[in-house]
This record gives structure tokens, C-alpha cells and sequence, in this order.
């Protein structure tokens, strides 16, 4: 599809973006839970870390039964966050300082407290109010069994049962996600009309764009037909509730909105579909952008890795959308931990697999690894997201006590998954042992006080004990950033493969830049090319395993 002229040079076809899971970022009011005001105290560190844009998790009102992703009102700020003046300040400051701004939008489902769903609970079945969500009498002699056997993300099944205002048993809502995220009736009218007066609400409010929550979610199968269970067939068949056809008219929807505003705006996917169906989302007149999760979801493994680069540039070629590369998110496991215990990035399995497995976990071998990850990463062509500490080289915390874990999974699970919080610890800003390690404010907080306890061990990865080190990861991120920024071949563009041989990953970009992944035994920097920057110190000549650097090999 031919690509429009302006999205042929859009910022967002090359920006680093830094996600900010706003509960665990930084604590201003000292409640032990982030805020607006937090992430605005630390603009100036992110504007030295240099990024392009930030992306914020859902800062809306929310009972916070998943944390934000269950959205009680959309056009305001979670009073524990803040105020909506605030969060406007906080765009103005951002884009004062040549940072984007990104917020996170949830339209697959509401929380279960939604002024809609709760008038949808006080009316009777068939009324205009039920017919926002998707309501349905059970099954059985009395309804007593659910629609279909459609089963929840986080476990269990996928409908709950409402007591009617007569006190007597009803009818059954879906809720792919938690029994509080009740899903919305994509079918009706209505609901589309609410969803677009919401990105108008933030897009005058200056925001750059949207992260799309479950971006192939929101269409359901015609009848709500049950799910295969045939295992062969469930290996292939697609699931009657995500990636339907009917989303990718509300995206072109939603693109003429996008449009109609001034300056570039964006909106990018989060969409859990096989690389195949991708492009669907990325054409031109859509989102135009989405998560690479085939990346996001390879092992530390020369082969795997390329493998991925491979097929996502082969599966954008013609469509001219960007690729836009990603490791670590608030939903998966850390990758400092997963690539050195050799686990994939997405999927339950990894999420169960994380616990428990932290015996072999070598802390150092992780860090160098993610290190040189994430310098392969910005060396592709196309934009880069970074998630919060991500930059401080912090590992998944594995050990937090079951009593203090909060993800739905873990309840959802019937406490066999521990679910998601393991990345989601409060940010270390300080080495100190005194308080929250300069999470909060509030001195009277200590490491066990915040809304998830921080480990002992957490001080270690300070941000303020790293800015003197240069090879602390904080700077070795920086020095990456700013040589991207600079280094005219970065960004957006073409990537030509070098063949190094079976330990190393090479490829060359404009001009005479090389970045040159090495899995294998130390080997030796190539003649006469000049070292840029690379993710672990060399040693002498040779660049140790586990490490990527950025040449220039001056042979053009
Ligand atoms: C994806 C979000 O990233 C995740 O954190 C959330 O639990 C689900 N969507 C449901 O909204």
C-alpha cells in the first residue's frame, strides 16, 4: 500500500519511547504509590536519558483491580495519581522539554465500577444500558451455566454470573480479563461513539498519540460460538474473541481522528497476533504502529533473534510501517532475568516459569546480556521502547511474599501463577538502605511500605549510584541514545546482514556503522574499525561474550 507523505516522516517512525508504569515510577505525595507529580520530578533525568517520547500506563480513576487497566472514568486522573490540571502541566512540561506524550487507552473493557456498568447491574436484561456490555442469560435448566466455555486471560471462566435488582440469580457478563473488567459491546453504537469522544478529550489535551490495550480484542464472534476443544484444532484455530475482522474498522475509525488533529499523532497496538496477521493493524489508513511481541518473545539466541529481525522486516516490507522494537513491558518478566535463565519473553508458561527458578540466576550474566540487547535493539531500523528501569539493569524480583502479591492472575490462577508484580517493583532512585530507596518522598517509608515491598538487594541498582560509573547501564543507555540520535544510519531505514560467523549477529546500517552482537567467545574488535560505544567493557582488543559494539569500520 502506498504509504501517505506525511507518514513518511512522522517522529514516531524512529522515536525511543519510555514506558512509565506510573504506580511504581516515582512517589511525590508520599502514599507509597506513584504519581503525576512524581513523573514530573523526573523529567529532567528523562530528558538526560534521551528519549523521544513517553508513554503512560492508565492513570485514569480505578479501583486498581489490575492496576489502572480497569478504567472507571477516561476523561480524568486517579485522584491518588493526581488532578487533571496536573497530568496538563505534566504534557506541557514534557513537550517543553521535545518529549512526547503517550497515554494508554482501554477499550476492550471498562472496570466494574464504570458509572455505565453499574447502571447496566441497576436495569433489566434487554435494556439499552446491559446492551453496553455484553450480557447473555446462562445455559442449563436455570441459567445456571455459563453462555459458552470461553475462559478468562487471567483463569477461570470468562462470564460471571449478576444477581438481578428481584435479589434472584441473572444474567452472565464477559470479562476476558478480571471479573472486574467487564468486556463492552463493540456492536453498539454507543460504546464506538463514548471511545471516540475520549481520544478527542486527550488529543485536545495535546497528547502525541495512544497505546492501544488489547488492541485485538473488542470484536467477538457472531453468536459467541463456544472455543474448540480439540487440542490439534486449538493449535490453529483463532480464538472467537480476538483478532476479528471487525477491529480494523474502528481503527480506521479512529486514524481520521488521529488525522484531523494537528502534528503528527499516533496510536500504537498492543496486539497479541501472529505475525501474519499484524500487518493488518499496521497498514496505513490504522494504527500505522504496533509492539513487535515476536521480538519481545525471542530467547536470548543468536539464531532466534535474527530470525525475528528477519521476518518482521520481511512481513513491513511494502507496507511502510516502522518496526518498533521491544524487550520488557510491565506484563512480562524483566529481561536481565530472562535472557540469562534462557526464557521466552510472553505467554503463561514464561510467567509460571519465572518463580521457582532463580536458583541458576546469575545476576551479572543477566545484566550483560539485557545490556547488549538493548544496544542490538537500538541499532535496528524503527522506533525502540524502554520500560522504566529497564535503564538501571534491574532484574525481575522473584521472591515476593505470596500475602503482598496483587496481580489478578495470581488469584485468578487459584494462586498457581504469581503473576505479573515480579516487574513492577517501585523504582530504586537511590542506593541508600535508609527508606524506599528514593522511591517516595515519605522517609517514614521503608522498602516493605510501598505497595509492593522492595527487596534488600534493591539499593544496588540506584540511579544516583550509577551516574558517576560510565559503565553503569543508566550511561551506557545514555551514551546509546545520544550516539543514535547523532549517528545519521540510526533510526529509521535499511539494515544490510554481515556474515561474522555462527556466534555473532552483524549487520551494517547507512554509511559505515556496524553493530556487531557477539554470543560466543571473546573475539577481536575487526582491523581498523573505531569503537563507538559498546554494551560491557572490551577487554583489551577483544569484545567478551554477551556483548554488543557499535563500529564504524571506516571501509566505505
Ligand atoms: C494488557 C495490559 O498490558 C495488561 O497489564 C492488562 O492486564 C491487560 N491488557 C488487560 O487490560
Amino acid at each position: 500500500m502506498p504509504m501517505s507523505k506525511s507518514q513518511e516522516s512522522v517522529w514516531w517512525r524512529d522515536a525511543v519511547t519510555y514506558q512509565i508504569y506510573i504506580r511504581s515510577f516515582a512517589d511525590a505525595n508520599g502514599d507509597g504509590k506513584g504519581d503525576v507529580e512524581g513523573i514530573r520530578s523526573k523529567l529532567p533525568y528523562l530528558k538526560k536519558l534521551g528519549i523521544d517520547a513517553i508513554w503512560i500506563t492508565p492513570w485514569y480513576p480505578s479501583p486498581q483491580n489490575d492496576h489502572g487497566y480497569d478504567v472507571a472514568d477516561y476523561m480524568n486522573i486517579e485522584p491518588d495519581y493526581g488532578t487533571l490540571e496536573q497530568a496538563e502541566q505534566l504534557i506541557r512540561e514534557a513537550h517543553e522539554l521535545g518529549i512526547r506524550f503517550i497515554v494508554d487507552i482501554v477499550p476492550n473493557h471498562s472496570s466494574d465500577q464504570h458509572r455505565w456498568f453499574q447502571d447496566a447491574l441497576n436495569s433489566e436484561p434487554g435494556s439499552p444500558e446491559r446492551n453496553r456490555y455484553i450480557f447473555r442469560e446462562g445455559k442449563g435448566e436455570h441459567g445456571e451455566l455459563p453462555p459458552n466455555n470461553w475462559q478468562a486471560v487471567f483463569g477461570g471462566p470468562a462470564w460471571h454470573r449478576i444477581t438481578e435488582s428481584n435479589g434472584e440469580a441473572g444474567q452472565w457478563y464477559l470479562h476476558l480479563f478480571a471479573v472486574e473488567q467487564p468486556d463492552f459491546n463493540w456492536e453498539n453504537p454507543e460504546v464506538r461513539a463514548h471511545f471516540e469522544e475520549v481520544l478527542k478529550f486527550w488529543l485536545d489535551r495535546g497528547v502525541d498519540g495512544f497505546r492501544i490495550d488489547v488492541a485485538h480484542g473488542m470484536i467477538k464472534e457472531q453468536g459467541l460460538p463456544d472455543i474448540t476443544t480439540d487440542p490439534e484444532l486449538l493449535k490453529v484455530q483463532k480464538m472467537p474473541y480476538w483478532d476479528q475482522d471487525g477491529v480494523h474498522e474502528i481503527y480506521r475509525a479512529w486514524r481520521k481522528i488521529l488525522d484531523s488533529y494537528p502534528g503528527d499523532r499516533m496510536a500504537v497496538a498492543e496486539a497479541w497476533v501472529s505475525p501474519t496477521s499484524l500487518p493488518l493493524y499496521l497498514r496505513n489508513d490504522e494504527l500505522a504502529n504496533s509492539f513487535n511481541f515476536d521480538f519481545l518473545d525471542s530467547k536470548w539466541d543468536r539464531k532466534v533473534l535474527k530470525k525475528s529481525i528477519v521476518r518482521t522486516i520481511k512481513n513491513l516490507s511494502g507496507l511502510g510501517a516502522p518496526a518498533s522494537w521491544v524487550f520488557n513491558n510491565h506484563d512480562v518478566t524483566r529481561s536481565v532475568t530472562r535472557f540469562d535463565l534462557g526464557l521466552k519473553g510472553g505467554g503463561v508458561s514464561t510467567i509460571k516459569q519465572r518463580f521457582g527458578n532463580t536458583k541458576k540466576f546469575n545476576a551479572e550474566r543477566g545484566v550483560r546480556r539485557a545490556r547488549a540487547g538493548a544496544m542490538l535493539m537500538f541499532a535496528l531500523p524503527g522506533g525502540a521502547y524502554v520500560y522504566q528501569g529497564e535503564e538501571l539493569g534491574l532484574p525481575e524480583v522473584t521472591n515476593i511474599p505470596q500475602d503482598r502479591l496483587t496481580d489478578p492472575r495470581w488469584k485468578m490462577s487459584e494462586y498457581t501463577d504469581p503473576g505479573r508484580d515480579g516487574c513492577r517493583v517501585p523504582l530504586p532512585w537511590a542506593a541508600a538502605e535508609a527508606g524506599s530507596h528514593g522511591f517516595s518522598t515519605n522517609a517514614e517509608l521503608s522498602d516493605q511500605d510501598s505497595w509492593l515491598p522492595q527487596p534488600a538487594w534493591w539499593g544496588k541498582y540506584g540511579a544516583d549510584s550509577q551516574e558517576s560509573d560510565e559503565n553503569s547501564t543508566l550511561n551506557i543507555y545514555r551514551k546509546a541514545l545520544a550516539i543514535r540520535k547523532t549517528e545519521s544510519g540510526l533510526g529509521d531505514g535499511k539494515l544490510k546482514w554481515v556474515d561474522m560467523g555462527k556466534e555473532v549477529l552483524a549487520f551494517s546500517r547507512a554509511g559505515d556503522f556496524l553493530c556487531l552482537v557477539n554470543f560466543g567467545d571473546p573475539i577481536k574488535v575487526p582491523k581498523g574499525a573505531e569503537v563507538l560505544h559498546s554494551s560491557s567493557p572490551l577487554d583489551g582488543k577483544k569484545i567478551p561474550t554477551d556483548t554488543t559494539v557499535w563500529l564504524r569500520t571506516k571501509s566505505k
